[in-house]
């Protein structure tokens, strides 16, 4: 069996530099690398409306926007599927299935969306007196996510998921759920494993502002399709070393956003393109702790690496944003190849459960004879 991939993003807004260096980048590495059969991107839509079932008009948005992103980072559509999850009605009958496989306790337990009910503030305790306050309780779509995240998964036979480190549970609850369906059931369904980025300022990009997230609401995002000029301004502005308050002083470089962005972005050869007097980023960090070395001066060596990065990405996303009907079309493709593909998995998951009553010819005549003999 070969190697596929199967990986995605919820279109609720455009996608930045942590989507970029914590999955993007290396799908595009992937796609390149010719190691991989098929290479499936999905853009979770249905997923999105699981805690955004009043606002479908955001995610039909940034459906189009997170498309134009993938195209481009350099997602080539020859070469990878790129699809819409809410047109693949299948995912839905395999994650119907799957849900008698899972406990509400286990879900309860997964970390991730554990820690997105806190975020969203969802309230354990939704009464009629609470919801008045407009404290609600957690939808039971979003609470389940995770099992329509393995039916995305497993539906396209994938073998690897390159995700960022919050869907680790995720992936983990696929497994889970692959292994108790193949030993009820039979050997019909394959484990997938997560791919994550190697370098820890990639696994976790933090906001502009130092903040763990980035996130929209508290604007602290550098965004793919960001102008030169917001780019410029977000990195002049970004949190460094609260103490380093002169050149002299010396500085911290953990928990300095620029530094953080520097391991995500920089490589060798943008020295010798920018700045010279130093051999390596290693050099640049013993300088800054040393004190000496102003913050303006790391951050315009940031902005001329991010500008360089950004620079043929923003052009691209301008060029196929001339044509947006096209992008549809491509989607469409994308949506019809991926439903064959999920098809296919779902005869199998039906066979596997003895519910395709009407291509099982020895059941039939089983049941045939049993109603004989009574008579
Ligand atoms: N949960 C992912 C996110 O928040 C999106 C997603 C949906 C996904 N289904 C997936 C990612 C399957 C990887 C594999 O961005």
């Amino acid at each position: 069996m070969g190697k596929i991939i199967l990986t995605g993003d919820r279109p609720t807004g455009r996608l930045h530099v942590g989507h970029y260096v914590g999955s993007l980048r290396r799908r595009v590495e992937l796609q390149n690398s010719g190691e991989f059969d098929k290479i499936y991107i999905m853009i979770a839509d249905a997923q999105a409306l699981t805690d955004n079932a009043d606002n479908p008009e955001k995610i039909r948005q940034n459906l189009i926007e997170v498309a134009l992103d993938y195209l481009a980072c350099g997602i080539d559509p020859s070469q990878c599927t790129i699809f819409v999850q809410s047109q693949v009605p299948e995912l839905c009958e395999l994650a119907f299935y799957y849900m008698n496989l899972v406990t509400v306790q286990r879900l309860q337990r997964n970390p991730t969306v554990k820690a997105e009910i806190q975020m969203r503030g969802f309230s354990d305790n939704d009464t009629e007196d609470t919801a008045s306050q407009n404290k609600k309780g957690t939808p039971v779509g979003f609470f389940t996510y995770p099992i329509s995240q393995a039916s995305d998964i497993t539906a396209f036979r994938a073998t690897t998921v390159p995700a960022g480190e919050d869907q680790e549970p995720m992936v983990e609850q696929t497994r889970e759920i692959v292994r108790k369906f193949n030993s009820t059931y039979g050997e019909t369904l394959v484990e997938p494993e997560i791919l994550l980025p190697t370098n820890a300022a990639c696994l976790r990009l933090p906001g502009t502002d130092g903040k763990a997230k980035m996130s929209k609401s508290l604007g602290n995002c550098i965004y793919l399709s960001d102008t030169e000029e917001d780019v410029r301004k977000s990195i002049m502005s970004m949190f460094t070393d609260p103490d380093h308050l002169r050149v002299e002083d010396p500085g911290k470089v953990e928990g300095n956003t620029v530094f953080t962005y520097l391991d995500a972005f920089c490589r060798p050869e943008h020295f010798a393109s920018y700045l010279p007097d130093y051999a390596d980023l290693d050099e640049l960090k013993a300088h800054y702790r040393r004190g000496g070395l102003g913050d303006v001066k790391v951050k315009k060596f940031l902005n001329a690496i991010l500008q360089e990065e950004l620079k043929p990405i923003r052009e691209r996303r301008q060029k196929f944003a001339q044509d947006i009907p096209a992008v549809y079309d491509m989607l469409k493709k994308g949506c019809e190849e991926a439903r064959k593909a999920a098809a296919s998995t779902l005869e199998d998951v039906r066979k596997a459960m003895q519910i395709n009553y009407f291509d099982d010819s020895e059941l039939i005549a089983a049941q045939s004879l049993r109603f004989k003999e009574q008579q």
